[in-house]
Order: C-alpha cells, then structure tokens, then sequence
C-alpha cells in the first residue's frame, strides 16, 4: 500500500518560447511551488493552507482545486477525497506559470498517490481546465513541458497530441521578472484574432525551425528561428524597457530573447551556463534604471517535469 501523503516539487515554465504561442513550452529547474498532498476518506477537494500568495482556497476558484477535481470525477470508483497545502514560490501573475504549476503539481501527485490510473496525456487534461480559470483559455504549454520536463510542443489541442522535443544539454535559460503584474488573461485581450497570410508564413517558419535546431543541435537556426513576429509587438508595448533588455540580452550572448509566456517576465536562452550568467547580468544592468524592482535567473533546463521531493 502506498503512502497516503506525497509531497512535490512543480517547476515554473516558459511558454510560447516567441514563435510558439499557445504550443511551445520548457520547464525551467530551481524555481517552482512545493505542494503536500493527501488522500482523506472525505469525498471532494480541500485546500488547506496556501503560504506565498494571496489565492483563494476554495477549491472551485482555485486552480489546483479545479484540476484535482477534474482528476477524482474521471475516477467514480474512487470516493474519497484529497487535502492539498500549496507552498507558492512563483509569482502569480509573472508569466513563469504560475498557475500552471500549482494544476499540474496537484494533479500529478493525486495521481501518484491512486497509483497511476492515467498517463501524462490525460494529466495535461486534466490540469488545462485550471489552467482555463487562470487565463480564460484552456492552453497547455505551460502544464505539458511542468508534467513531462524538457521542451513540448502542443501538436494539436482537439485532439490533444503533445510531442516531447529535444533539449541540447547545454541549452540554459534566464528569466528577468519585473515586479508588475500582468495577468494573462488581460494579455490575451490585446490580441488580435486573425493574422495576414505573410505573417503566418514567417511564423510557422520559425517554428519548424526551432525545432529543427532543438532536434540538430543546431544553435545557430535555434538563434535565428527565436523570433515572434505576432504576438510580441503587441504584447512588449505592455512591459517597460522590453527593447532595452533585448538589446542587452542579444549584445551579451543570448540565443534569442523574448516574452515569457503573457509576461511580464522576459527569457532569454543560451548556449551554456557561462553565457546564461552573462546574459543574467546584462539583462539586471539594463533594467536597473528603470525604477521597477525585479527578479533574475538563470539555470538549466528542468528535463524530469513534477517530481516528488522524497525522490530528489
Ligand atoms: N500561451 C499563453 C499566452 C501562455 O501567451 O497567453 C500564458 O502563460
């Protein structure tokens, strides 16, 4: 019999990695929440306790509430319930997904603790309809690569078809998260919902060439294909100094620098931890004049996804 009690680690993730809106993702290693569940005799969802933000504990408004429920009312066999205390360590708000990695840590170690009725498909289901409280959009780029690790893509949401890419090894990533908030499902509606043919062309060329790249090891199209020419232009005009740090970024090194998701966190990738550690100081020098306190990293790509922390 397995233990009733798991505790685990969710990572934050960076979506869209600039051409890939909506189906791009990687999780990022060394910053994510810690949750503990339990399983209770009860029927239902508790969130017991929530340490480092201010999020509601009722469990239909909460995003990890609504997922682990999705999860027990596949299983109506089951008839028990769950107690989930979540321990935030990403921002709300700050485009790492946040939200995301509360649904699919909850999900992930729920599933764990009933001894595995569904595979990792099913989970990334399960946790998009927290990830549709969150943003107003059922999206899964940041749940796929916090459930799988590594780089996914979302080949397609009806069916849902996720494809694990190659991440080189030496690939790192740096993140600068202004300290504003910026909620995704407002960075949504500054969108606009078609697109000329020309821009589409230019898109889905960076996309195949992305992952072309990931897949080849080849870091010099990985540069070149890390642009986003749709929804980028708009979405900078939301986040001070954006022009600044990619300046920074692209002049100390990096591989391509862009969005994190809706923002307001900004990435940059790179080649090795020696140019993250440069592209991380460059993009601080860059925004330290602007009066807006703000966050940095810079590690390795997380490749094992959610993890339990007695297994670390
Ligand atoms: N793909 C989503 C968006 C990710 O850009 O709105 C949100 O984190």
């Amino acid at each position: 019999m397995k233990s009733k009690q798991l505790s685990v680690f969710s990572p934050a993730t960076i979506a869209n990695l600039s051409c890939g809106f909506d189906v791009l993702g990687l999780a990022l290693d060394g910053i994510g929440d810690t949750m503990h569940l339990e399983l209770t005799t009860e029927p239902g969802v508790v969130i017991s306790s929530i340490q480092g933000a201010d999020l509601p504990l009722d469990p239909d408004r909460n995003v990890a509430g609504i997922a682990a429920t999705a999860l027990l009312e596949a299983l109506p066999d089951y008839g028990g319930g769950v107690r989930i205390a979540i321990e935030k360590r990403i921002a709300p708000g700050s485009g790492i997904g946040s939200s995301a990695a509360s649904s699919a840590g909850a999900v992930w170690a729920l599933n764990r603790l009933l001894d595995e009725p569904f595979g990792l498909p099913e989970l990334v289901a399960f946790a998009m309809k927290g990830e549709a409280l969150a943003s107003g959009a059922a999206h899964a780029d940041n749940v796929a690569p916090a459930l799988y690790g590594g780089i996914t893509l979302v080949r397609s949401y009806d069916p849902l078809d996720i494809a694990r890419v190659h991440c080189p090894e030496s690939l790192h990533a740096c993140i600068l998260h202004p300290q504003i908030e910026l909620k995704t499902s407002d960075a949504r509606k500054v969108l606009r919902t078609s697109i000329p043919l020309s821009k589409g062309i230019r898109q889905w060329g960076n996309v195949g060439g992305l992952i072309t790249g990931l897949f080849t090891e080849d870091f010099g199209l990985i540069s070149r294909s890390l642009e986003d020419c749709i929804i980028e232009p708009i979405r900078s005009l939301l986040i001070p100094g954006f022009g600044q740090m990619r300046e920074a970024a692209l002049a100390a090194g990096a591989l391509g620098f862009g969005i994190s998701g809706s923002g307001p966190s900004v990435f940059a990738l790179t080649r090795g931890a020696d140019a993250a550690a440069a592209v991380s100081t460059a993009l601080g020098k860059a925004y330290d004049g602007f009066g807006i306190p703000y966050d940095l990293h810079a590690g390795p790509i997380n490749r094992r996804g959610i993890y339990a922390v007695e297994d670390n």
